[in-house]
């Protein structure tokens, strides 16, 4: 539906205005894709449209679009049969208003983004997106524009909001994932380690490994340390039950491999004093290696050999952010759609929208910029995971 209507795409909303003293409203969606994303546009374009006579106009593939002023006609058929959608309509990229990669080269393109907000003569631009569009979208707002976020992300790491959406479609499928992986490590007597999205926050890995009953869930938060992991699964064994299921978050790191970073920094930082910037660079490169490369897996095999126990890998990825939302999903960001077109329609700018309890709150960009939402370390969802003998390998 959405295919053919791109051939429609137009560059002349700048034309198409003048008739009419009604707001013209961009929309956009930035970074990684979110269930939940097409239901936040229909909700907002439907409100603009439907319920305040405003104008809507789409730009493609998030800032990258805005900056090529390549538009998508949002006039209200468009807006119809997403709601169960996944992905988003109009497409995203990860790229930055200021570091943009045009022509071989890294530019600073905001100038080019703002030119392009005035020439197709907006009022507001709403922007899609987790904590770098926040950052992105302060940026813009810095240089004069008008612009409102909604918070998406199944991480559920932006600060100022209670939740993001696509959060609760992430929970389900990592969850279901999860059961799935029981029987089959059961079975085999065997350790699964599932791999569950969230780089720098665990509210995935931690709400899945509780709602699946993991035996031990690892969160970027707390740093493990695989010994401790390893005689709890050990112990589960001696107590006849001969499998477990460890629940990582993929930004999880162990005690050691902590470090192992920090000493490889540290020398890093003694070379550069040295004047060996080479060596510097390789101990910085070595660093970084350490925190991404293959954890997961070097986890399972450090497993098996300190427990006599087969341990398997599934790494979950993309699959936690595809196909249609969850009903949670759909109605949080409904509520944050329309309740971002009554802001508009009141003037509001500069804020993302975020949700509090069961109503939306406006909160300052500057507020939010730059925060990451972690999982506090006393958060109840830690405590009752506890409490049921859920090992964080602390
Ligand atoms: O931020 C959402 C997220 O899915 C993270 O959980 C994950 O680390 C990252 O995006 C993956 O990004 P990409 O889709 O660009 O590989």
């Amino acid at each position: 539906m959405f295919a053919a209507h791109a051939q429609h795409t137009t560059n002349d909303t700048t034309f198409q205005r003048a008739t009419t003293m009604s707001k013209y409203i961009g929309i956009l969606t930035a970074g990684g894709d979110s269930p939940g994303l097409n239901a936040a546009i229909r909700g907002v374009g439907k409100a603009l449209l439907g319920h305040y006579g405003m104008h809507v106009v789409g730009f493609r593939d998030g800032f990258r679009g805005l900056m090529e002023n390549r538009t998508a006609t949002l006039d209200g058929g468009q807006l119809s049969g997403i709601l169960t959608v996944g992905g988003t309509i109009l497409g995203t990229s990860r790229d930055k208003p200021h570091k943009m990669p045009v022509g071989g080269k890294i530019l600073n393109m905001l100038d080019t983004i703002a030119d392009n907000y005035r020439a197709n003569r907006l009022d507001c631009l709403v922007c899609l997106g987790g904590g770098g569009t926040v950052k992105n979208a302060l940026r813009l707002k810095q240089m004069g524009l008008n612009v409102i976020t909604l918070p998406k992300t199944i991480d559920n790491d932006v600060a100022g909001t209670d939740v993001t959406f696509g959060f609760d479609t992430a929970l389900g499928i990592a969850t279901e994932a999860i059961d799935r992986l029981h029987s089959t490590a059961h079975s085999h007597h065997r350790i699964i380690v599932v791999e569950i999205m969230g780089h720098r926050a665990g509210w995935l890995a931690l709400g899945a490994g509780i709602a699946g009953g993991a035996d031990v869930i690892l969160i970027p938060e707390i740093p493990y340390d695989v010994d401790s992991v390893a005689e709890a699964i050990r112990a589960r064994a001696r107590g006849g039950k001969p499998f477990s299921i460890v629940a990582v978050a993929e930004g999880a790191i162990s005690k050691q491999d902590l470090a192992a970073i920090a000493a490889a920094r540290a020398a890093g930082r003694k070379s550069a004093k040295q004047k060996d910037a080479r060596k510097a660079d390789d101990q910085e490169a070595d660093a970084a290696e350490l925190l991404y490369a293959d954890r997961t897996l070097r986890l399972a095999k450090r497993l098996e050999a300190l427990t006599g126990l087969e341990a398997r890998v599934t790494i979950l990825g993309h699959v936690q952010r595809g196909g249609a939302p969850s009903a949670a999903d759909r109605l949080l960001a409904t509520r944050l759609g329309t309740a971002c077109a009554d802001l508009i329609a009141k003037g509001t700018h500069g804020v993302m929208v975020a949700a509090k309890g069961e109503d939306t709150q406006p909160v300052r960009l500057e507020d939010v910029a730059g925060k990451v939402k972690t999982v506090p370390l006393k958060h109840s969802w830690i405590g009752s995971a506890r409490r049921v003998g859920t090992n964080f390998g602390d």
